[in-house]
């Protein structure tokens, strides 16, 4: 049973939505929570009335410099980190009109800005204190994902490409650490109410007000979730089960194909398929 009293968390994304929510639920099972984020006014406003022990740090995911900062000052304040939720991420201005959307007309800047948050750092975060995690051979680290990562869409290419990383690495990731017995989980949010539209206003420069909270699940129900599938090391954490039709849909498709394709000729029944998990266990996975 995975024991969250007197564990240091690192909340990326902390001092709002889903993140902030994933904090209060830490810090009510008596974690001390550190709310890691790059919003100092808003990670400010989340330290007023939290439930339970928290510091905020000021941290850019995407600049590792800040990271190293981060981990040394999170060590000398609560100690080293044994949960880690990599949850910090942007979306685009969801007012801007298809032609900005689509992805031959998306602009370079954007592109880097969407990977280098949403998915470099997430990278960031597991190079930064997985390796404590693996001494230790202990810790759990959440990536949020999205449905977006499930089933990519028109309009939608950058954030969906960040978040089909993000599964990428948990499951690799999940191998490697497997026999340290730290787990590694990724959470699929479907539309959740939380700031996440006010913030991309403002990144467009765009009026936006507290009003405009994003409508969807209340994140403090994701949270539970999230709580959940740490004591059980779920892998996929799902929040809204009217996606399942369209996985299954992708992923007929991706069969179908299958079933007019023959196996190569190097293929035998008796030998691993390179590059699968099967391959991988005996060739890259460490036995401890
Ligand atoms: N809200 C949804 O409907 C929804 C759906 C699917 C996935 N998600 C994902 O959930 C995660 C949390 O989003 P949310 O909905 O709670 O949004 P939110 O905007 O309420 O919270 C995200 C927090 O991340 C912080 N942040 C943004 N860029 C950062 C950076 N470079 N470094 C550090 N902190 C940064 C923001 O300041 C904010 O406090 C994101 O990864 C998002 O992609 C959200």
């Amino acid at each position: 049973m995975f024991i969250f009293k007197d564990q240091v968390a690192f909340v990326t994304g902390g001092a709002s939505g889903i993140g902030y929510s994933i904090a209060c639920a830490l810090a009510k099972r008596g974690s001390k929570v550190v709310l890691a984020d790059i919003d100092v006014a808003q990670t400010a406003k989340a330290l007023n009335d939290f439930p339970g022990e928290a510091i905020g740090i000021k941290l850019n995911v995407a600049d590792r410099e800040n990271w190293l900062q981060a981990r040394e000052e999170t060590e000398s304040k609560l100690g080293e980190v044994g949960i880690l939720i990599n949850n910090a991420g942007i979306v685009d201005n969801p007012l801007a009109p298809i032609a900005e959307r689509e992805f031959l007309d998306y602009p370079y800047e954007k592109w880097d800005r969407m990977i280098n948050i949403n998915l470099a750092g997430v990278a960031n975060g597991i190079k930064t204190f997985g390796p404590g995690m693996r001494k230790n051979r202990f810790g759990h680290i959440v990536n949020t994902s999205s449905t977006q990562g499930l089933i990519p869409t028109a309009g939608l290419a950058a954030y969906s490409v960040s978040k089909f990383g993000v599964v990428a690495i948990t499951e690799a990731l999940r191998d490697e650490l497997a026999p340290f017995d730290v787990g590694v989980s990724v959470l699929f949010p479907g539309a959740t109410a939380s700031r996440i539209g006010i913030n991309a206003l403002k990144e467009a420069g765009l009026p936006a007000s507290e009003s405009m909270l994003a409508p969807g699940l209340d994140p403090a129900v994701t949270a539970e979730m999230v709580i959940n599938g740490i004591k059980n090391n779920k892998l996929y954490i799902i929040t809204h089960g009217e996606y399942r039709k369209y996985c299954e849909d992708r992923f007929a498709r991706i069969i179908a194909e299958f079933t007019e394709t023959p196996a190569s000729q190097d293929y035998s029944p008796d030998k691993p398929v390179p590059a699968t998990r099967e391959w991988a266990r005996d060739k890259y996975v460490r036995k401890v």
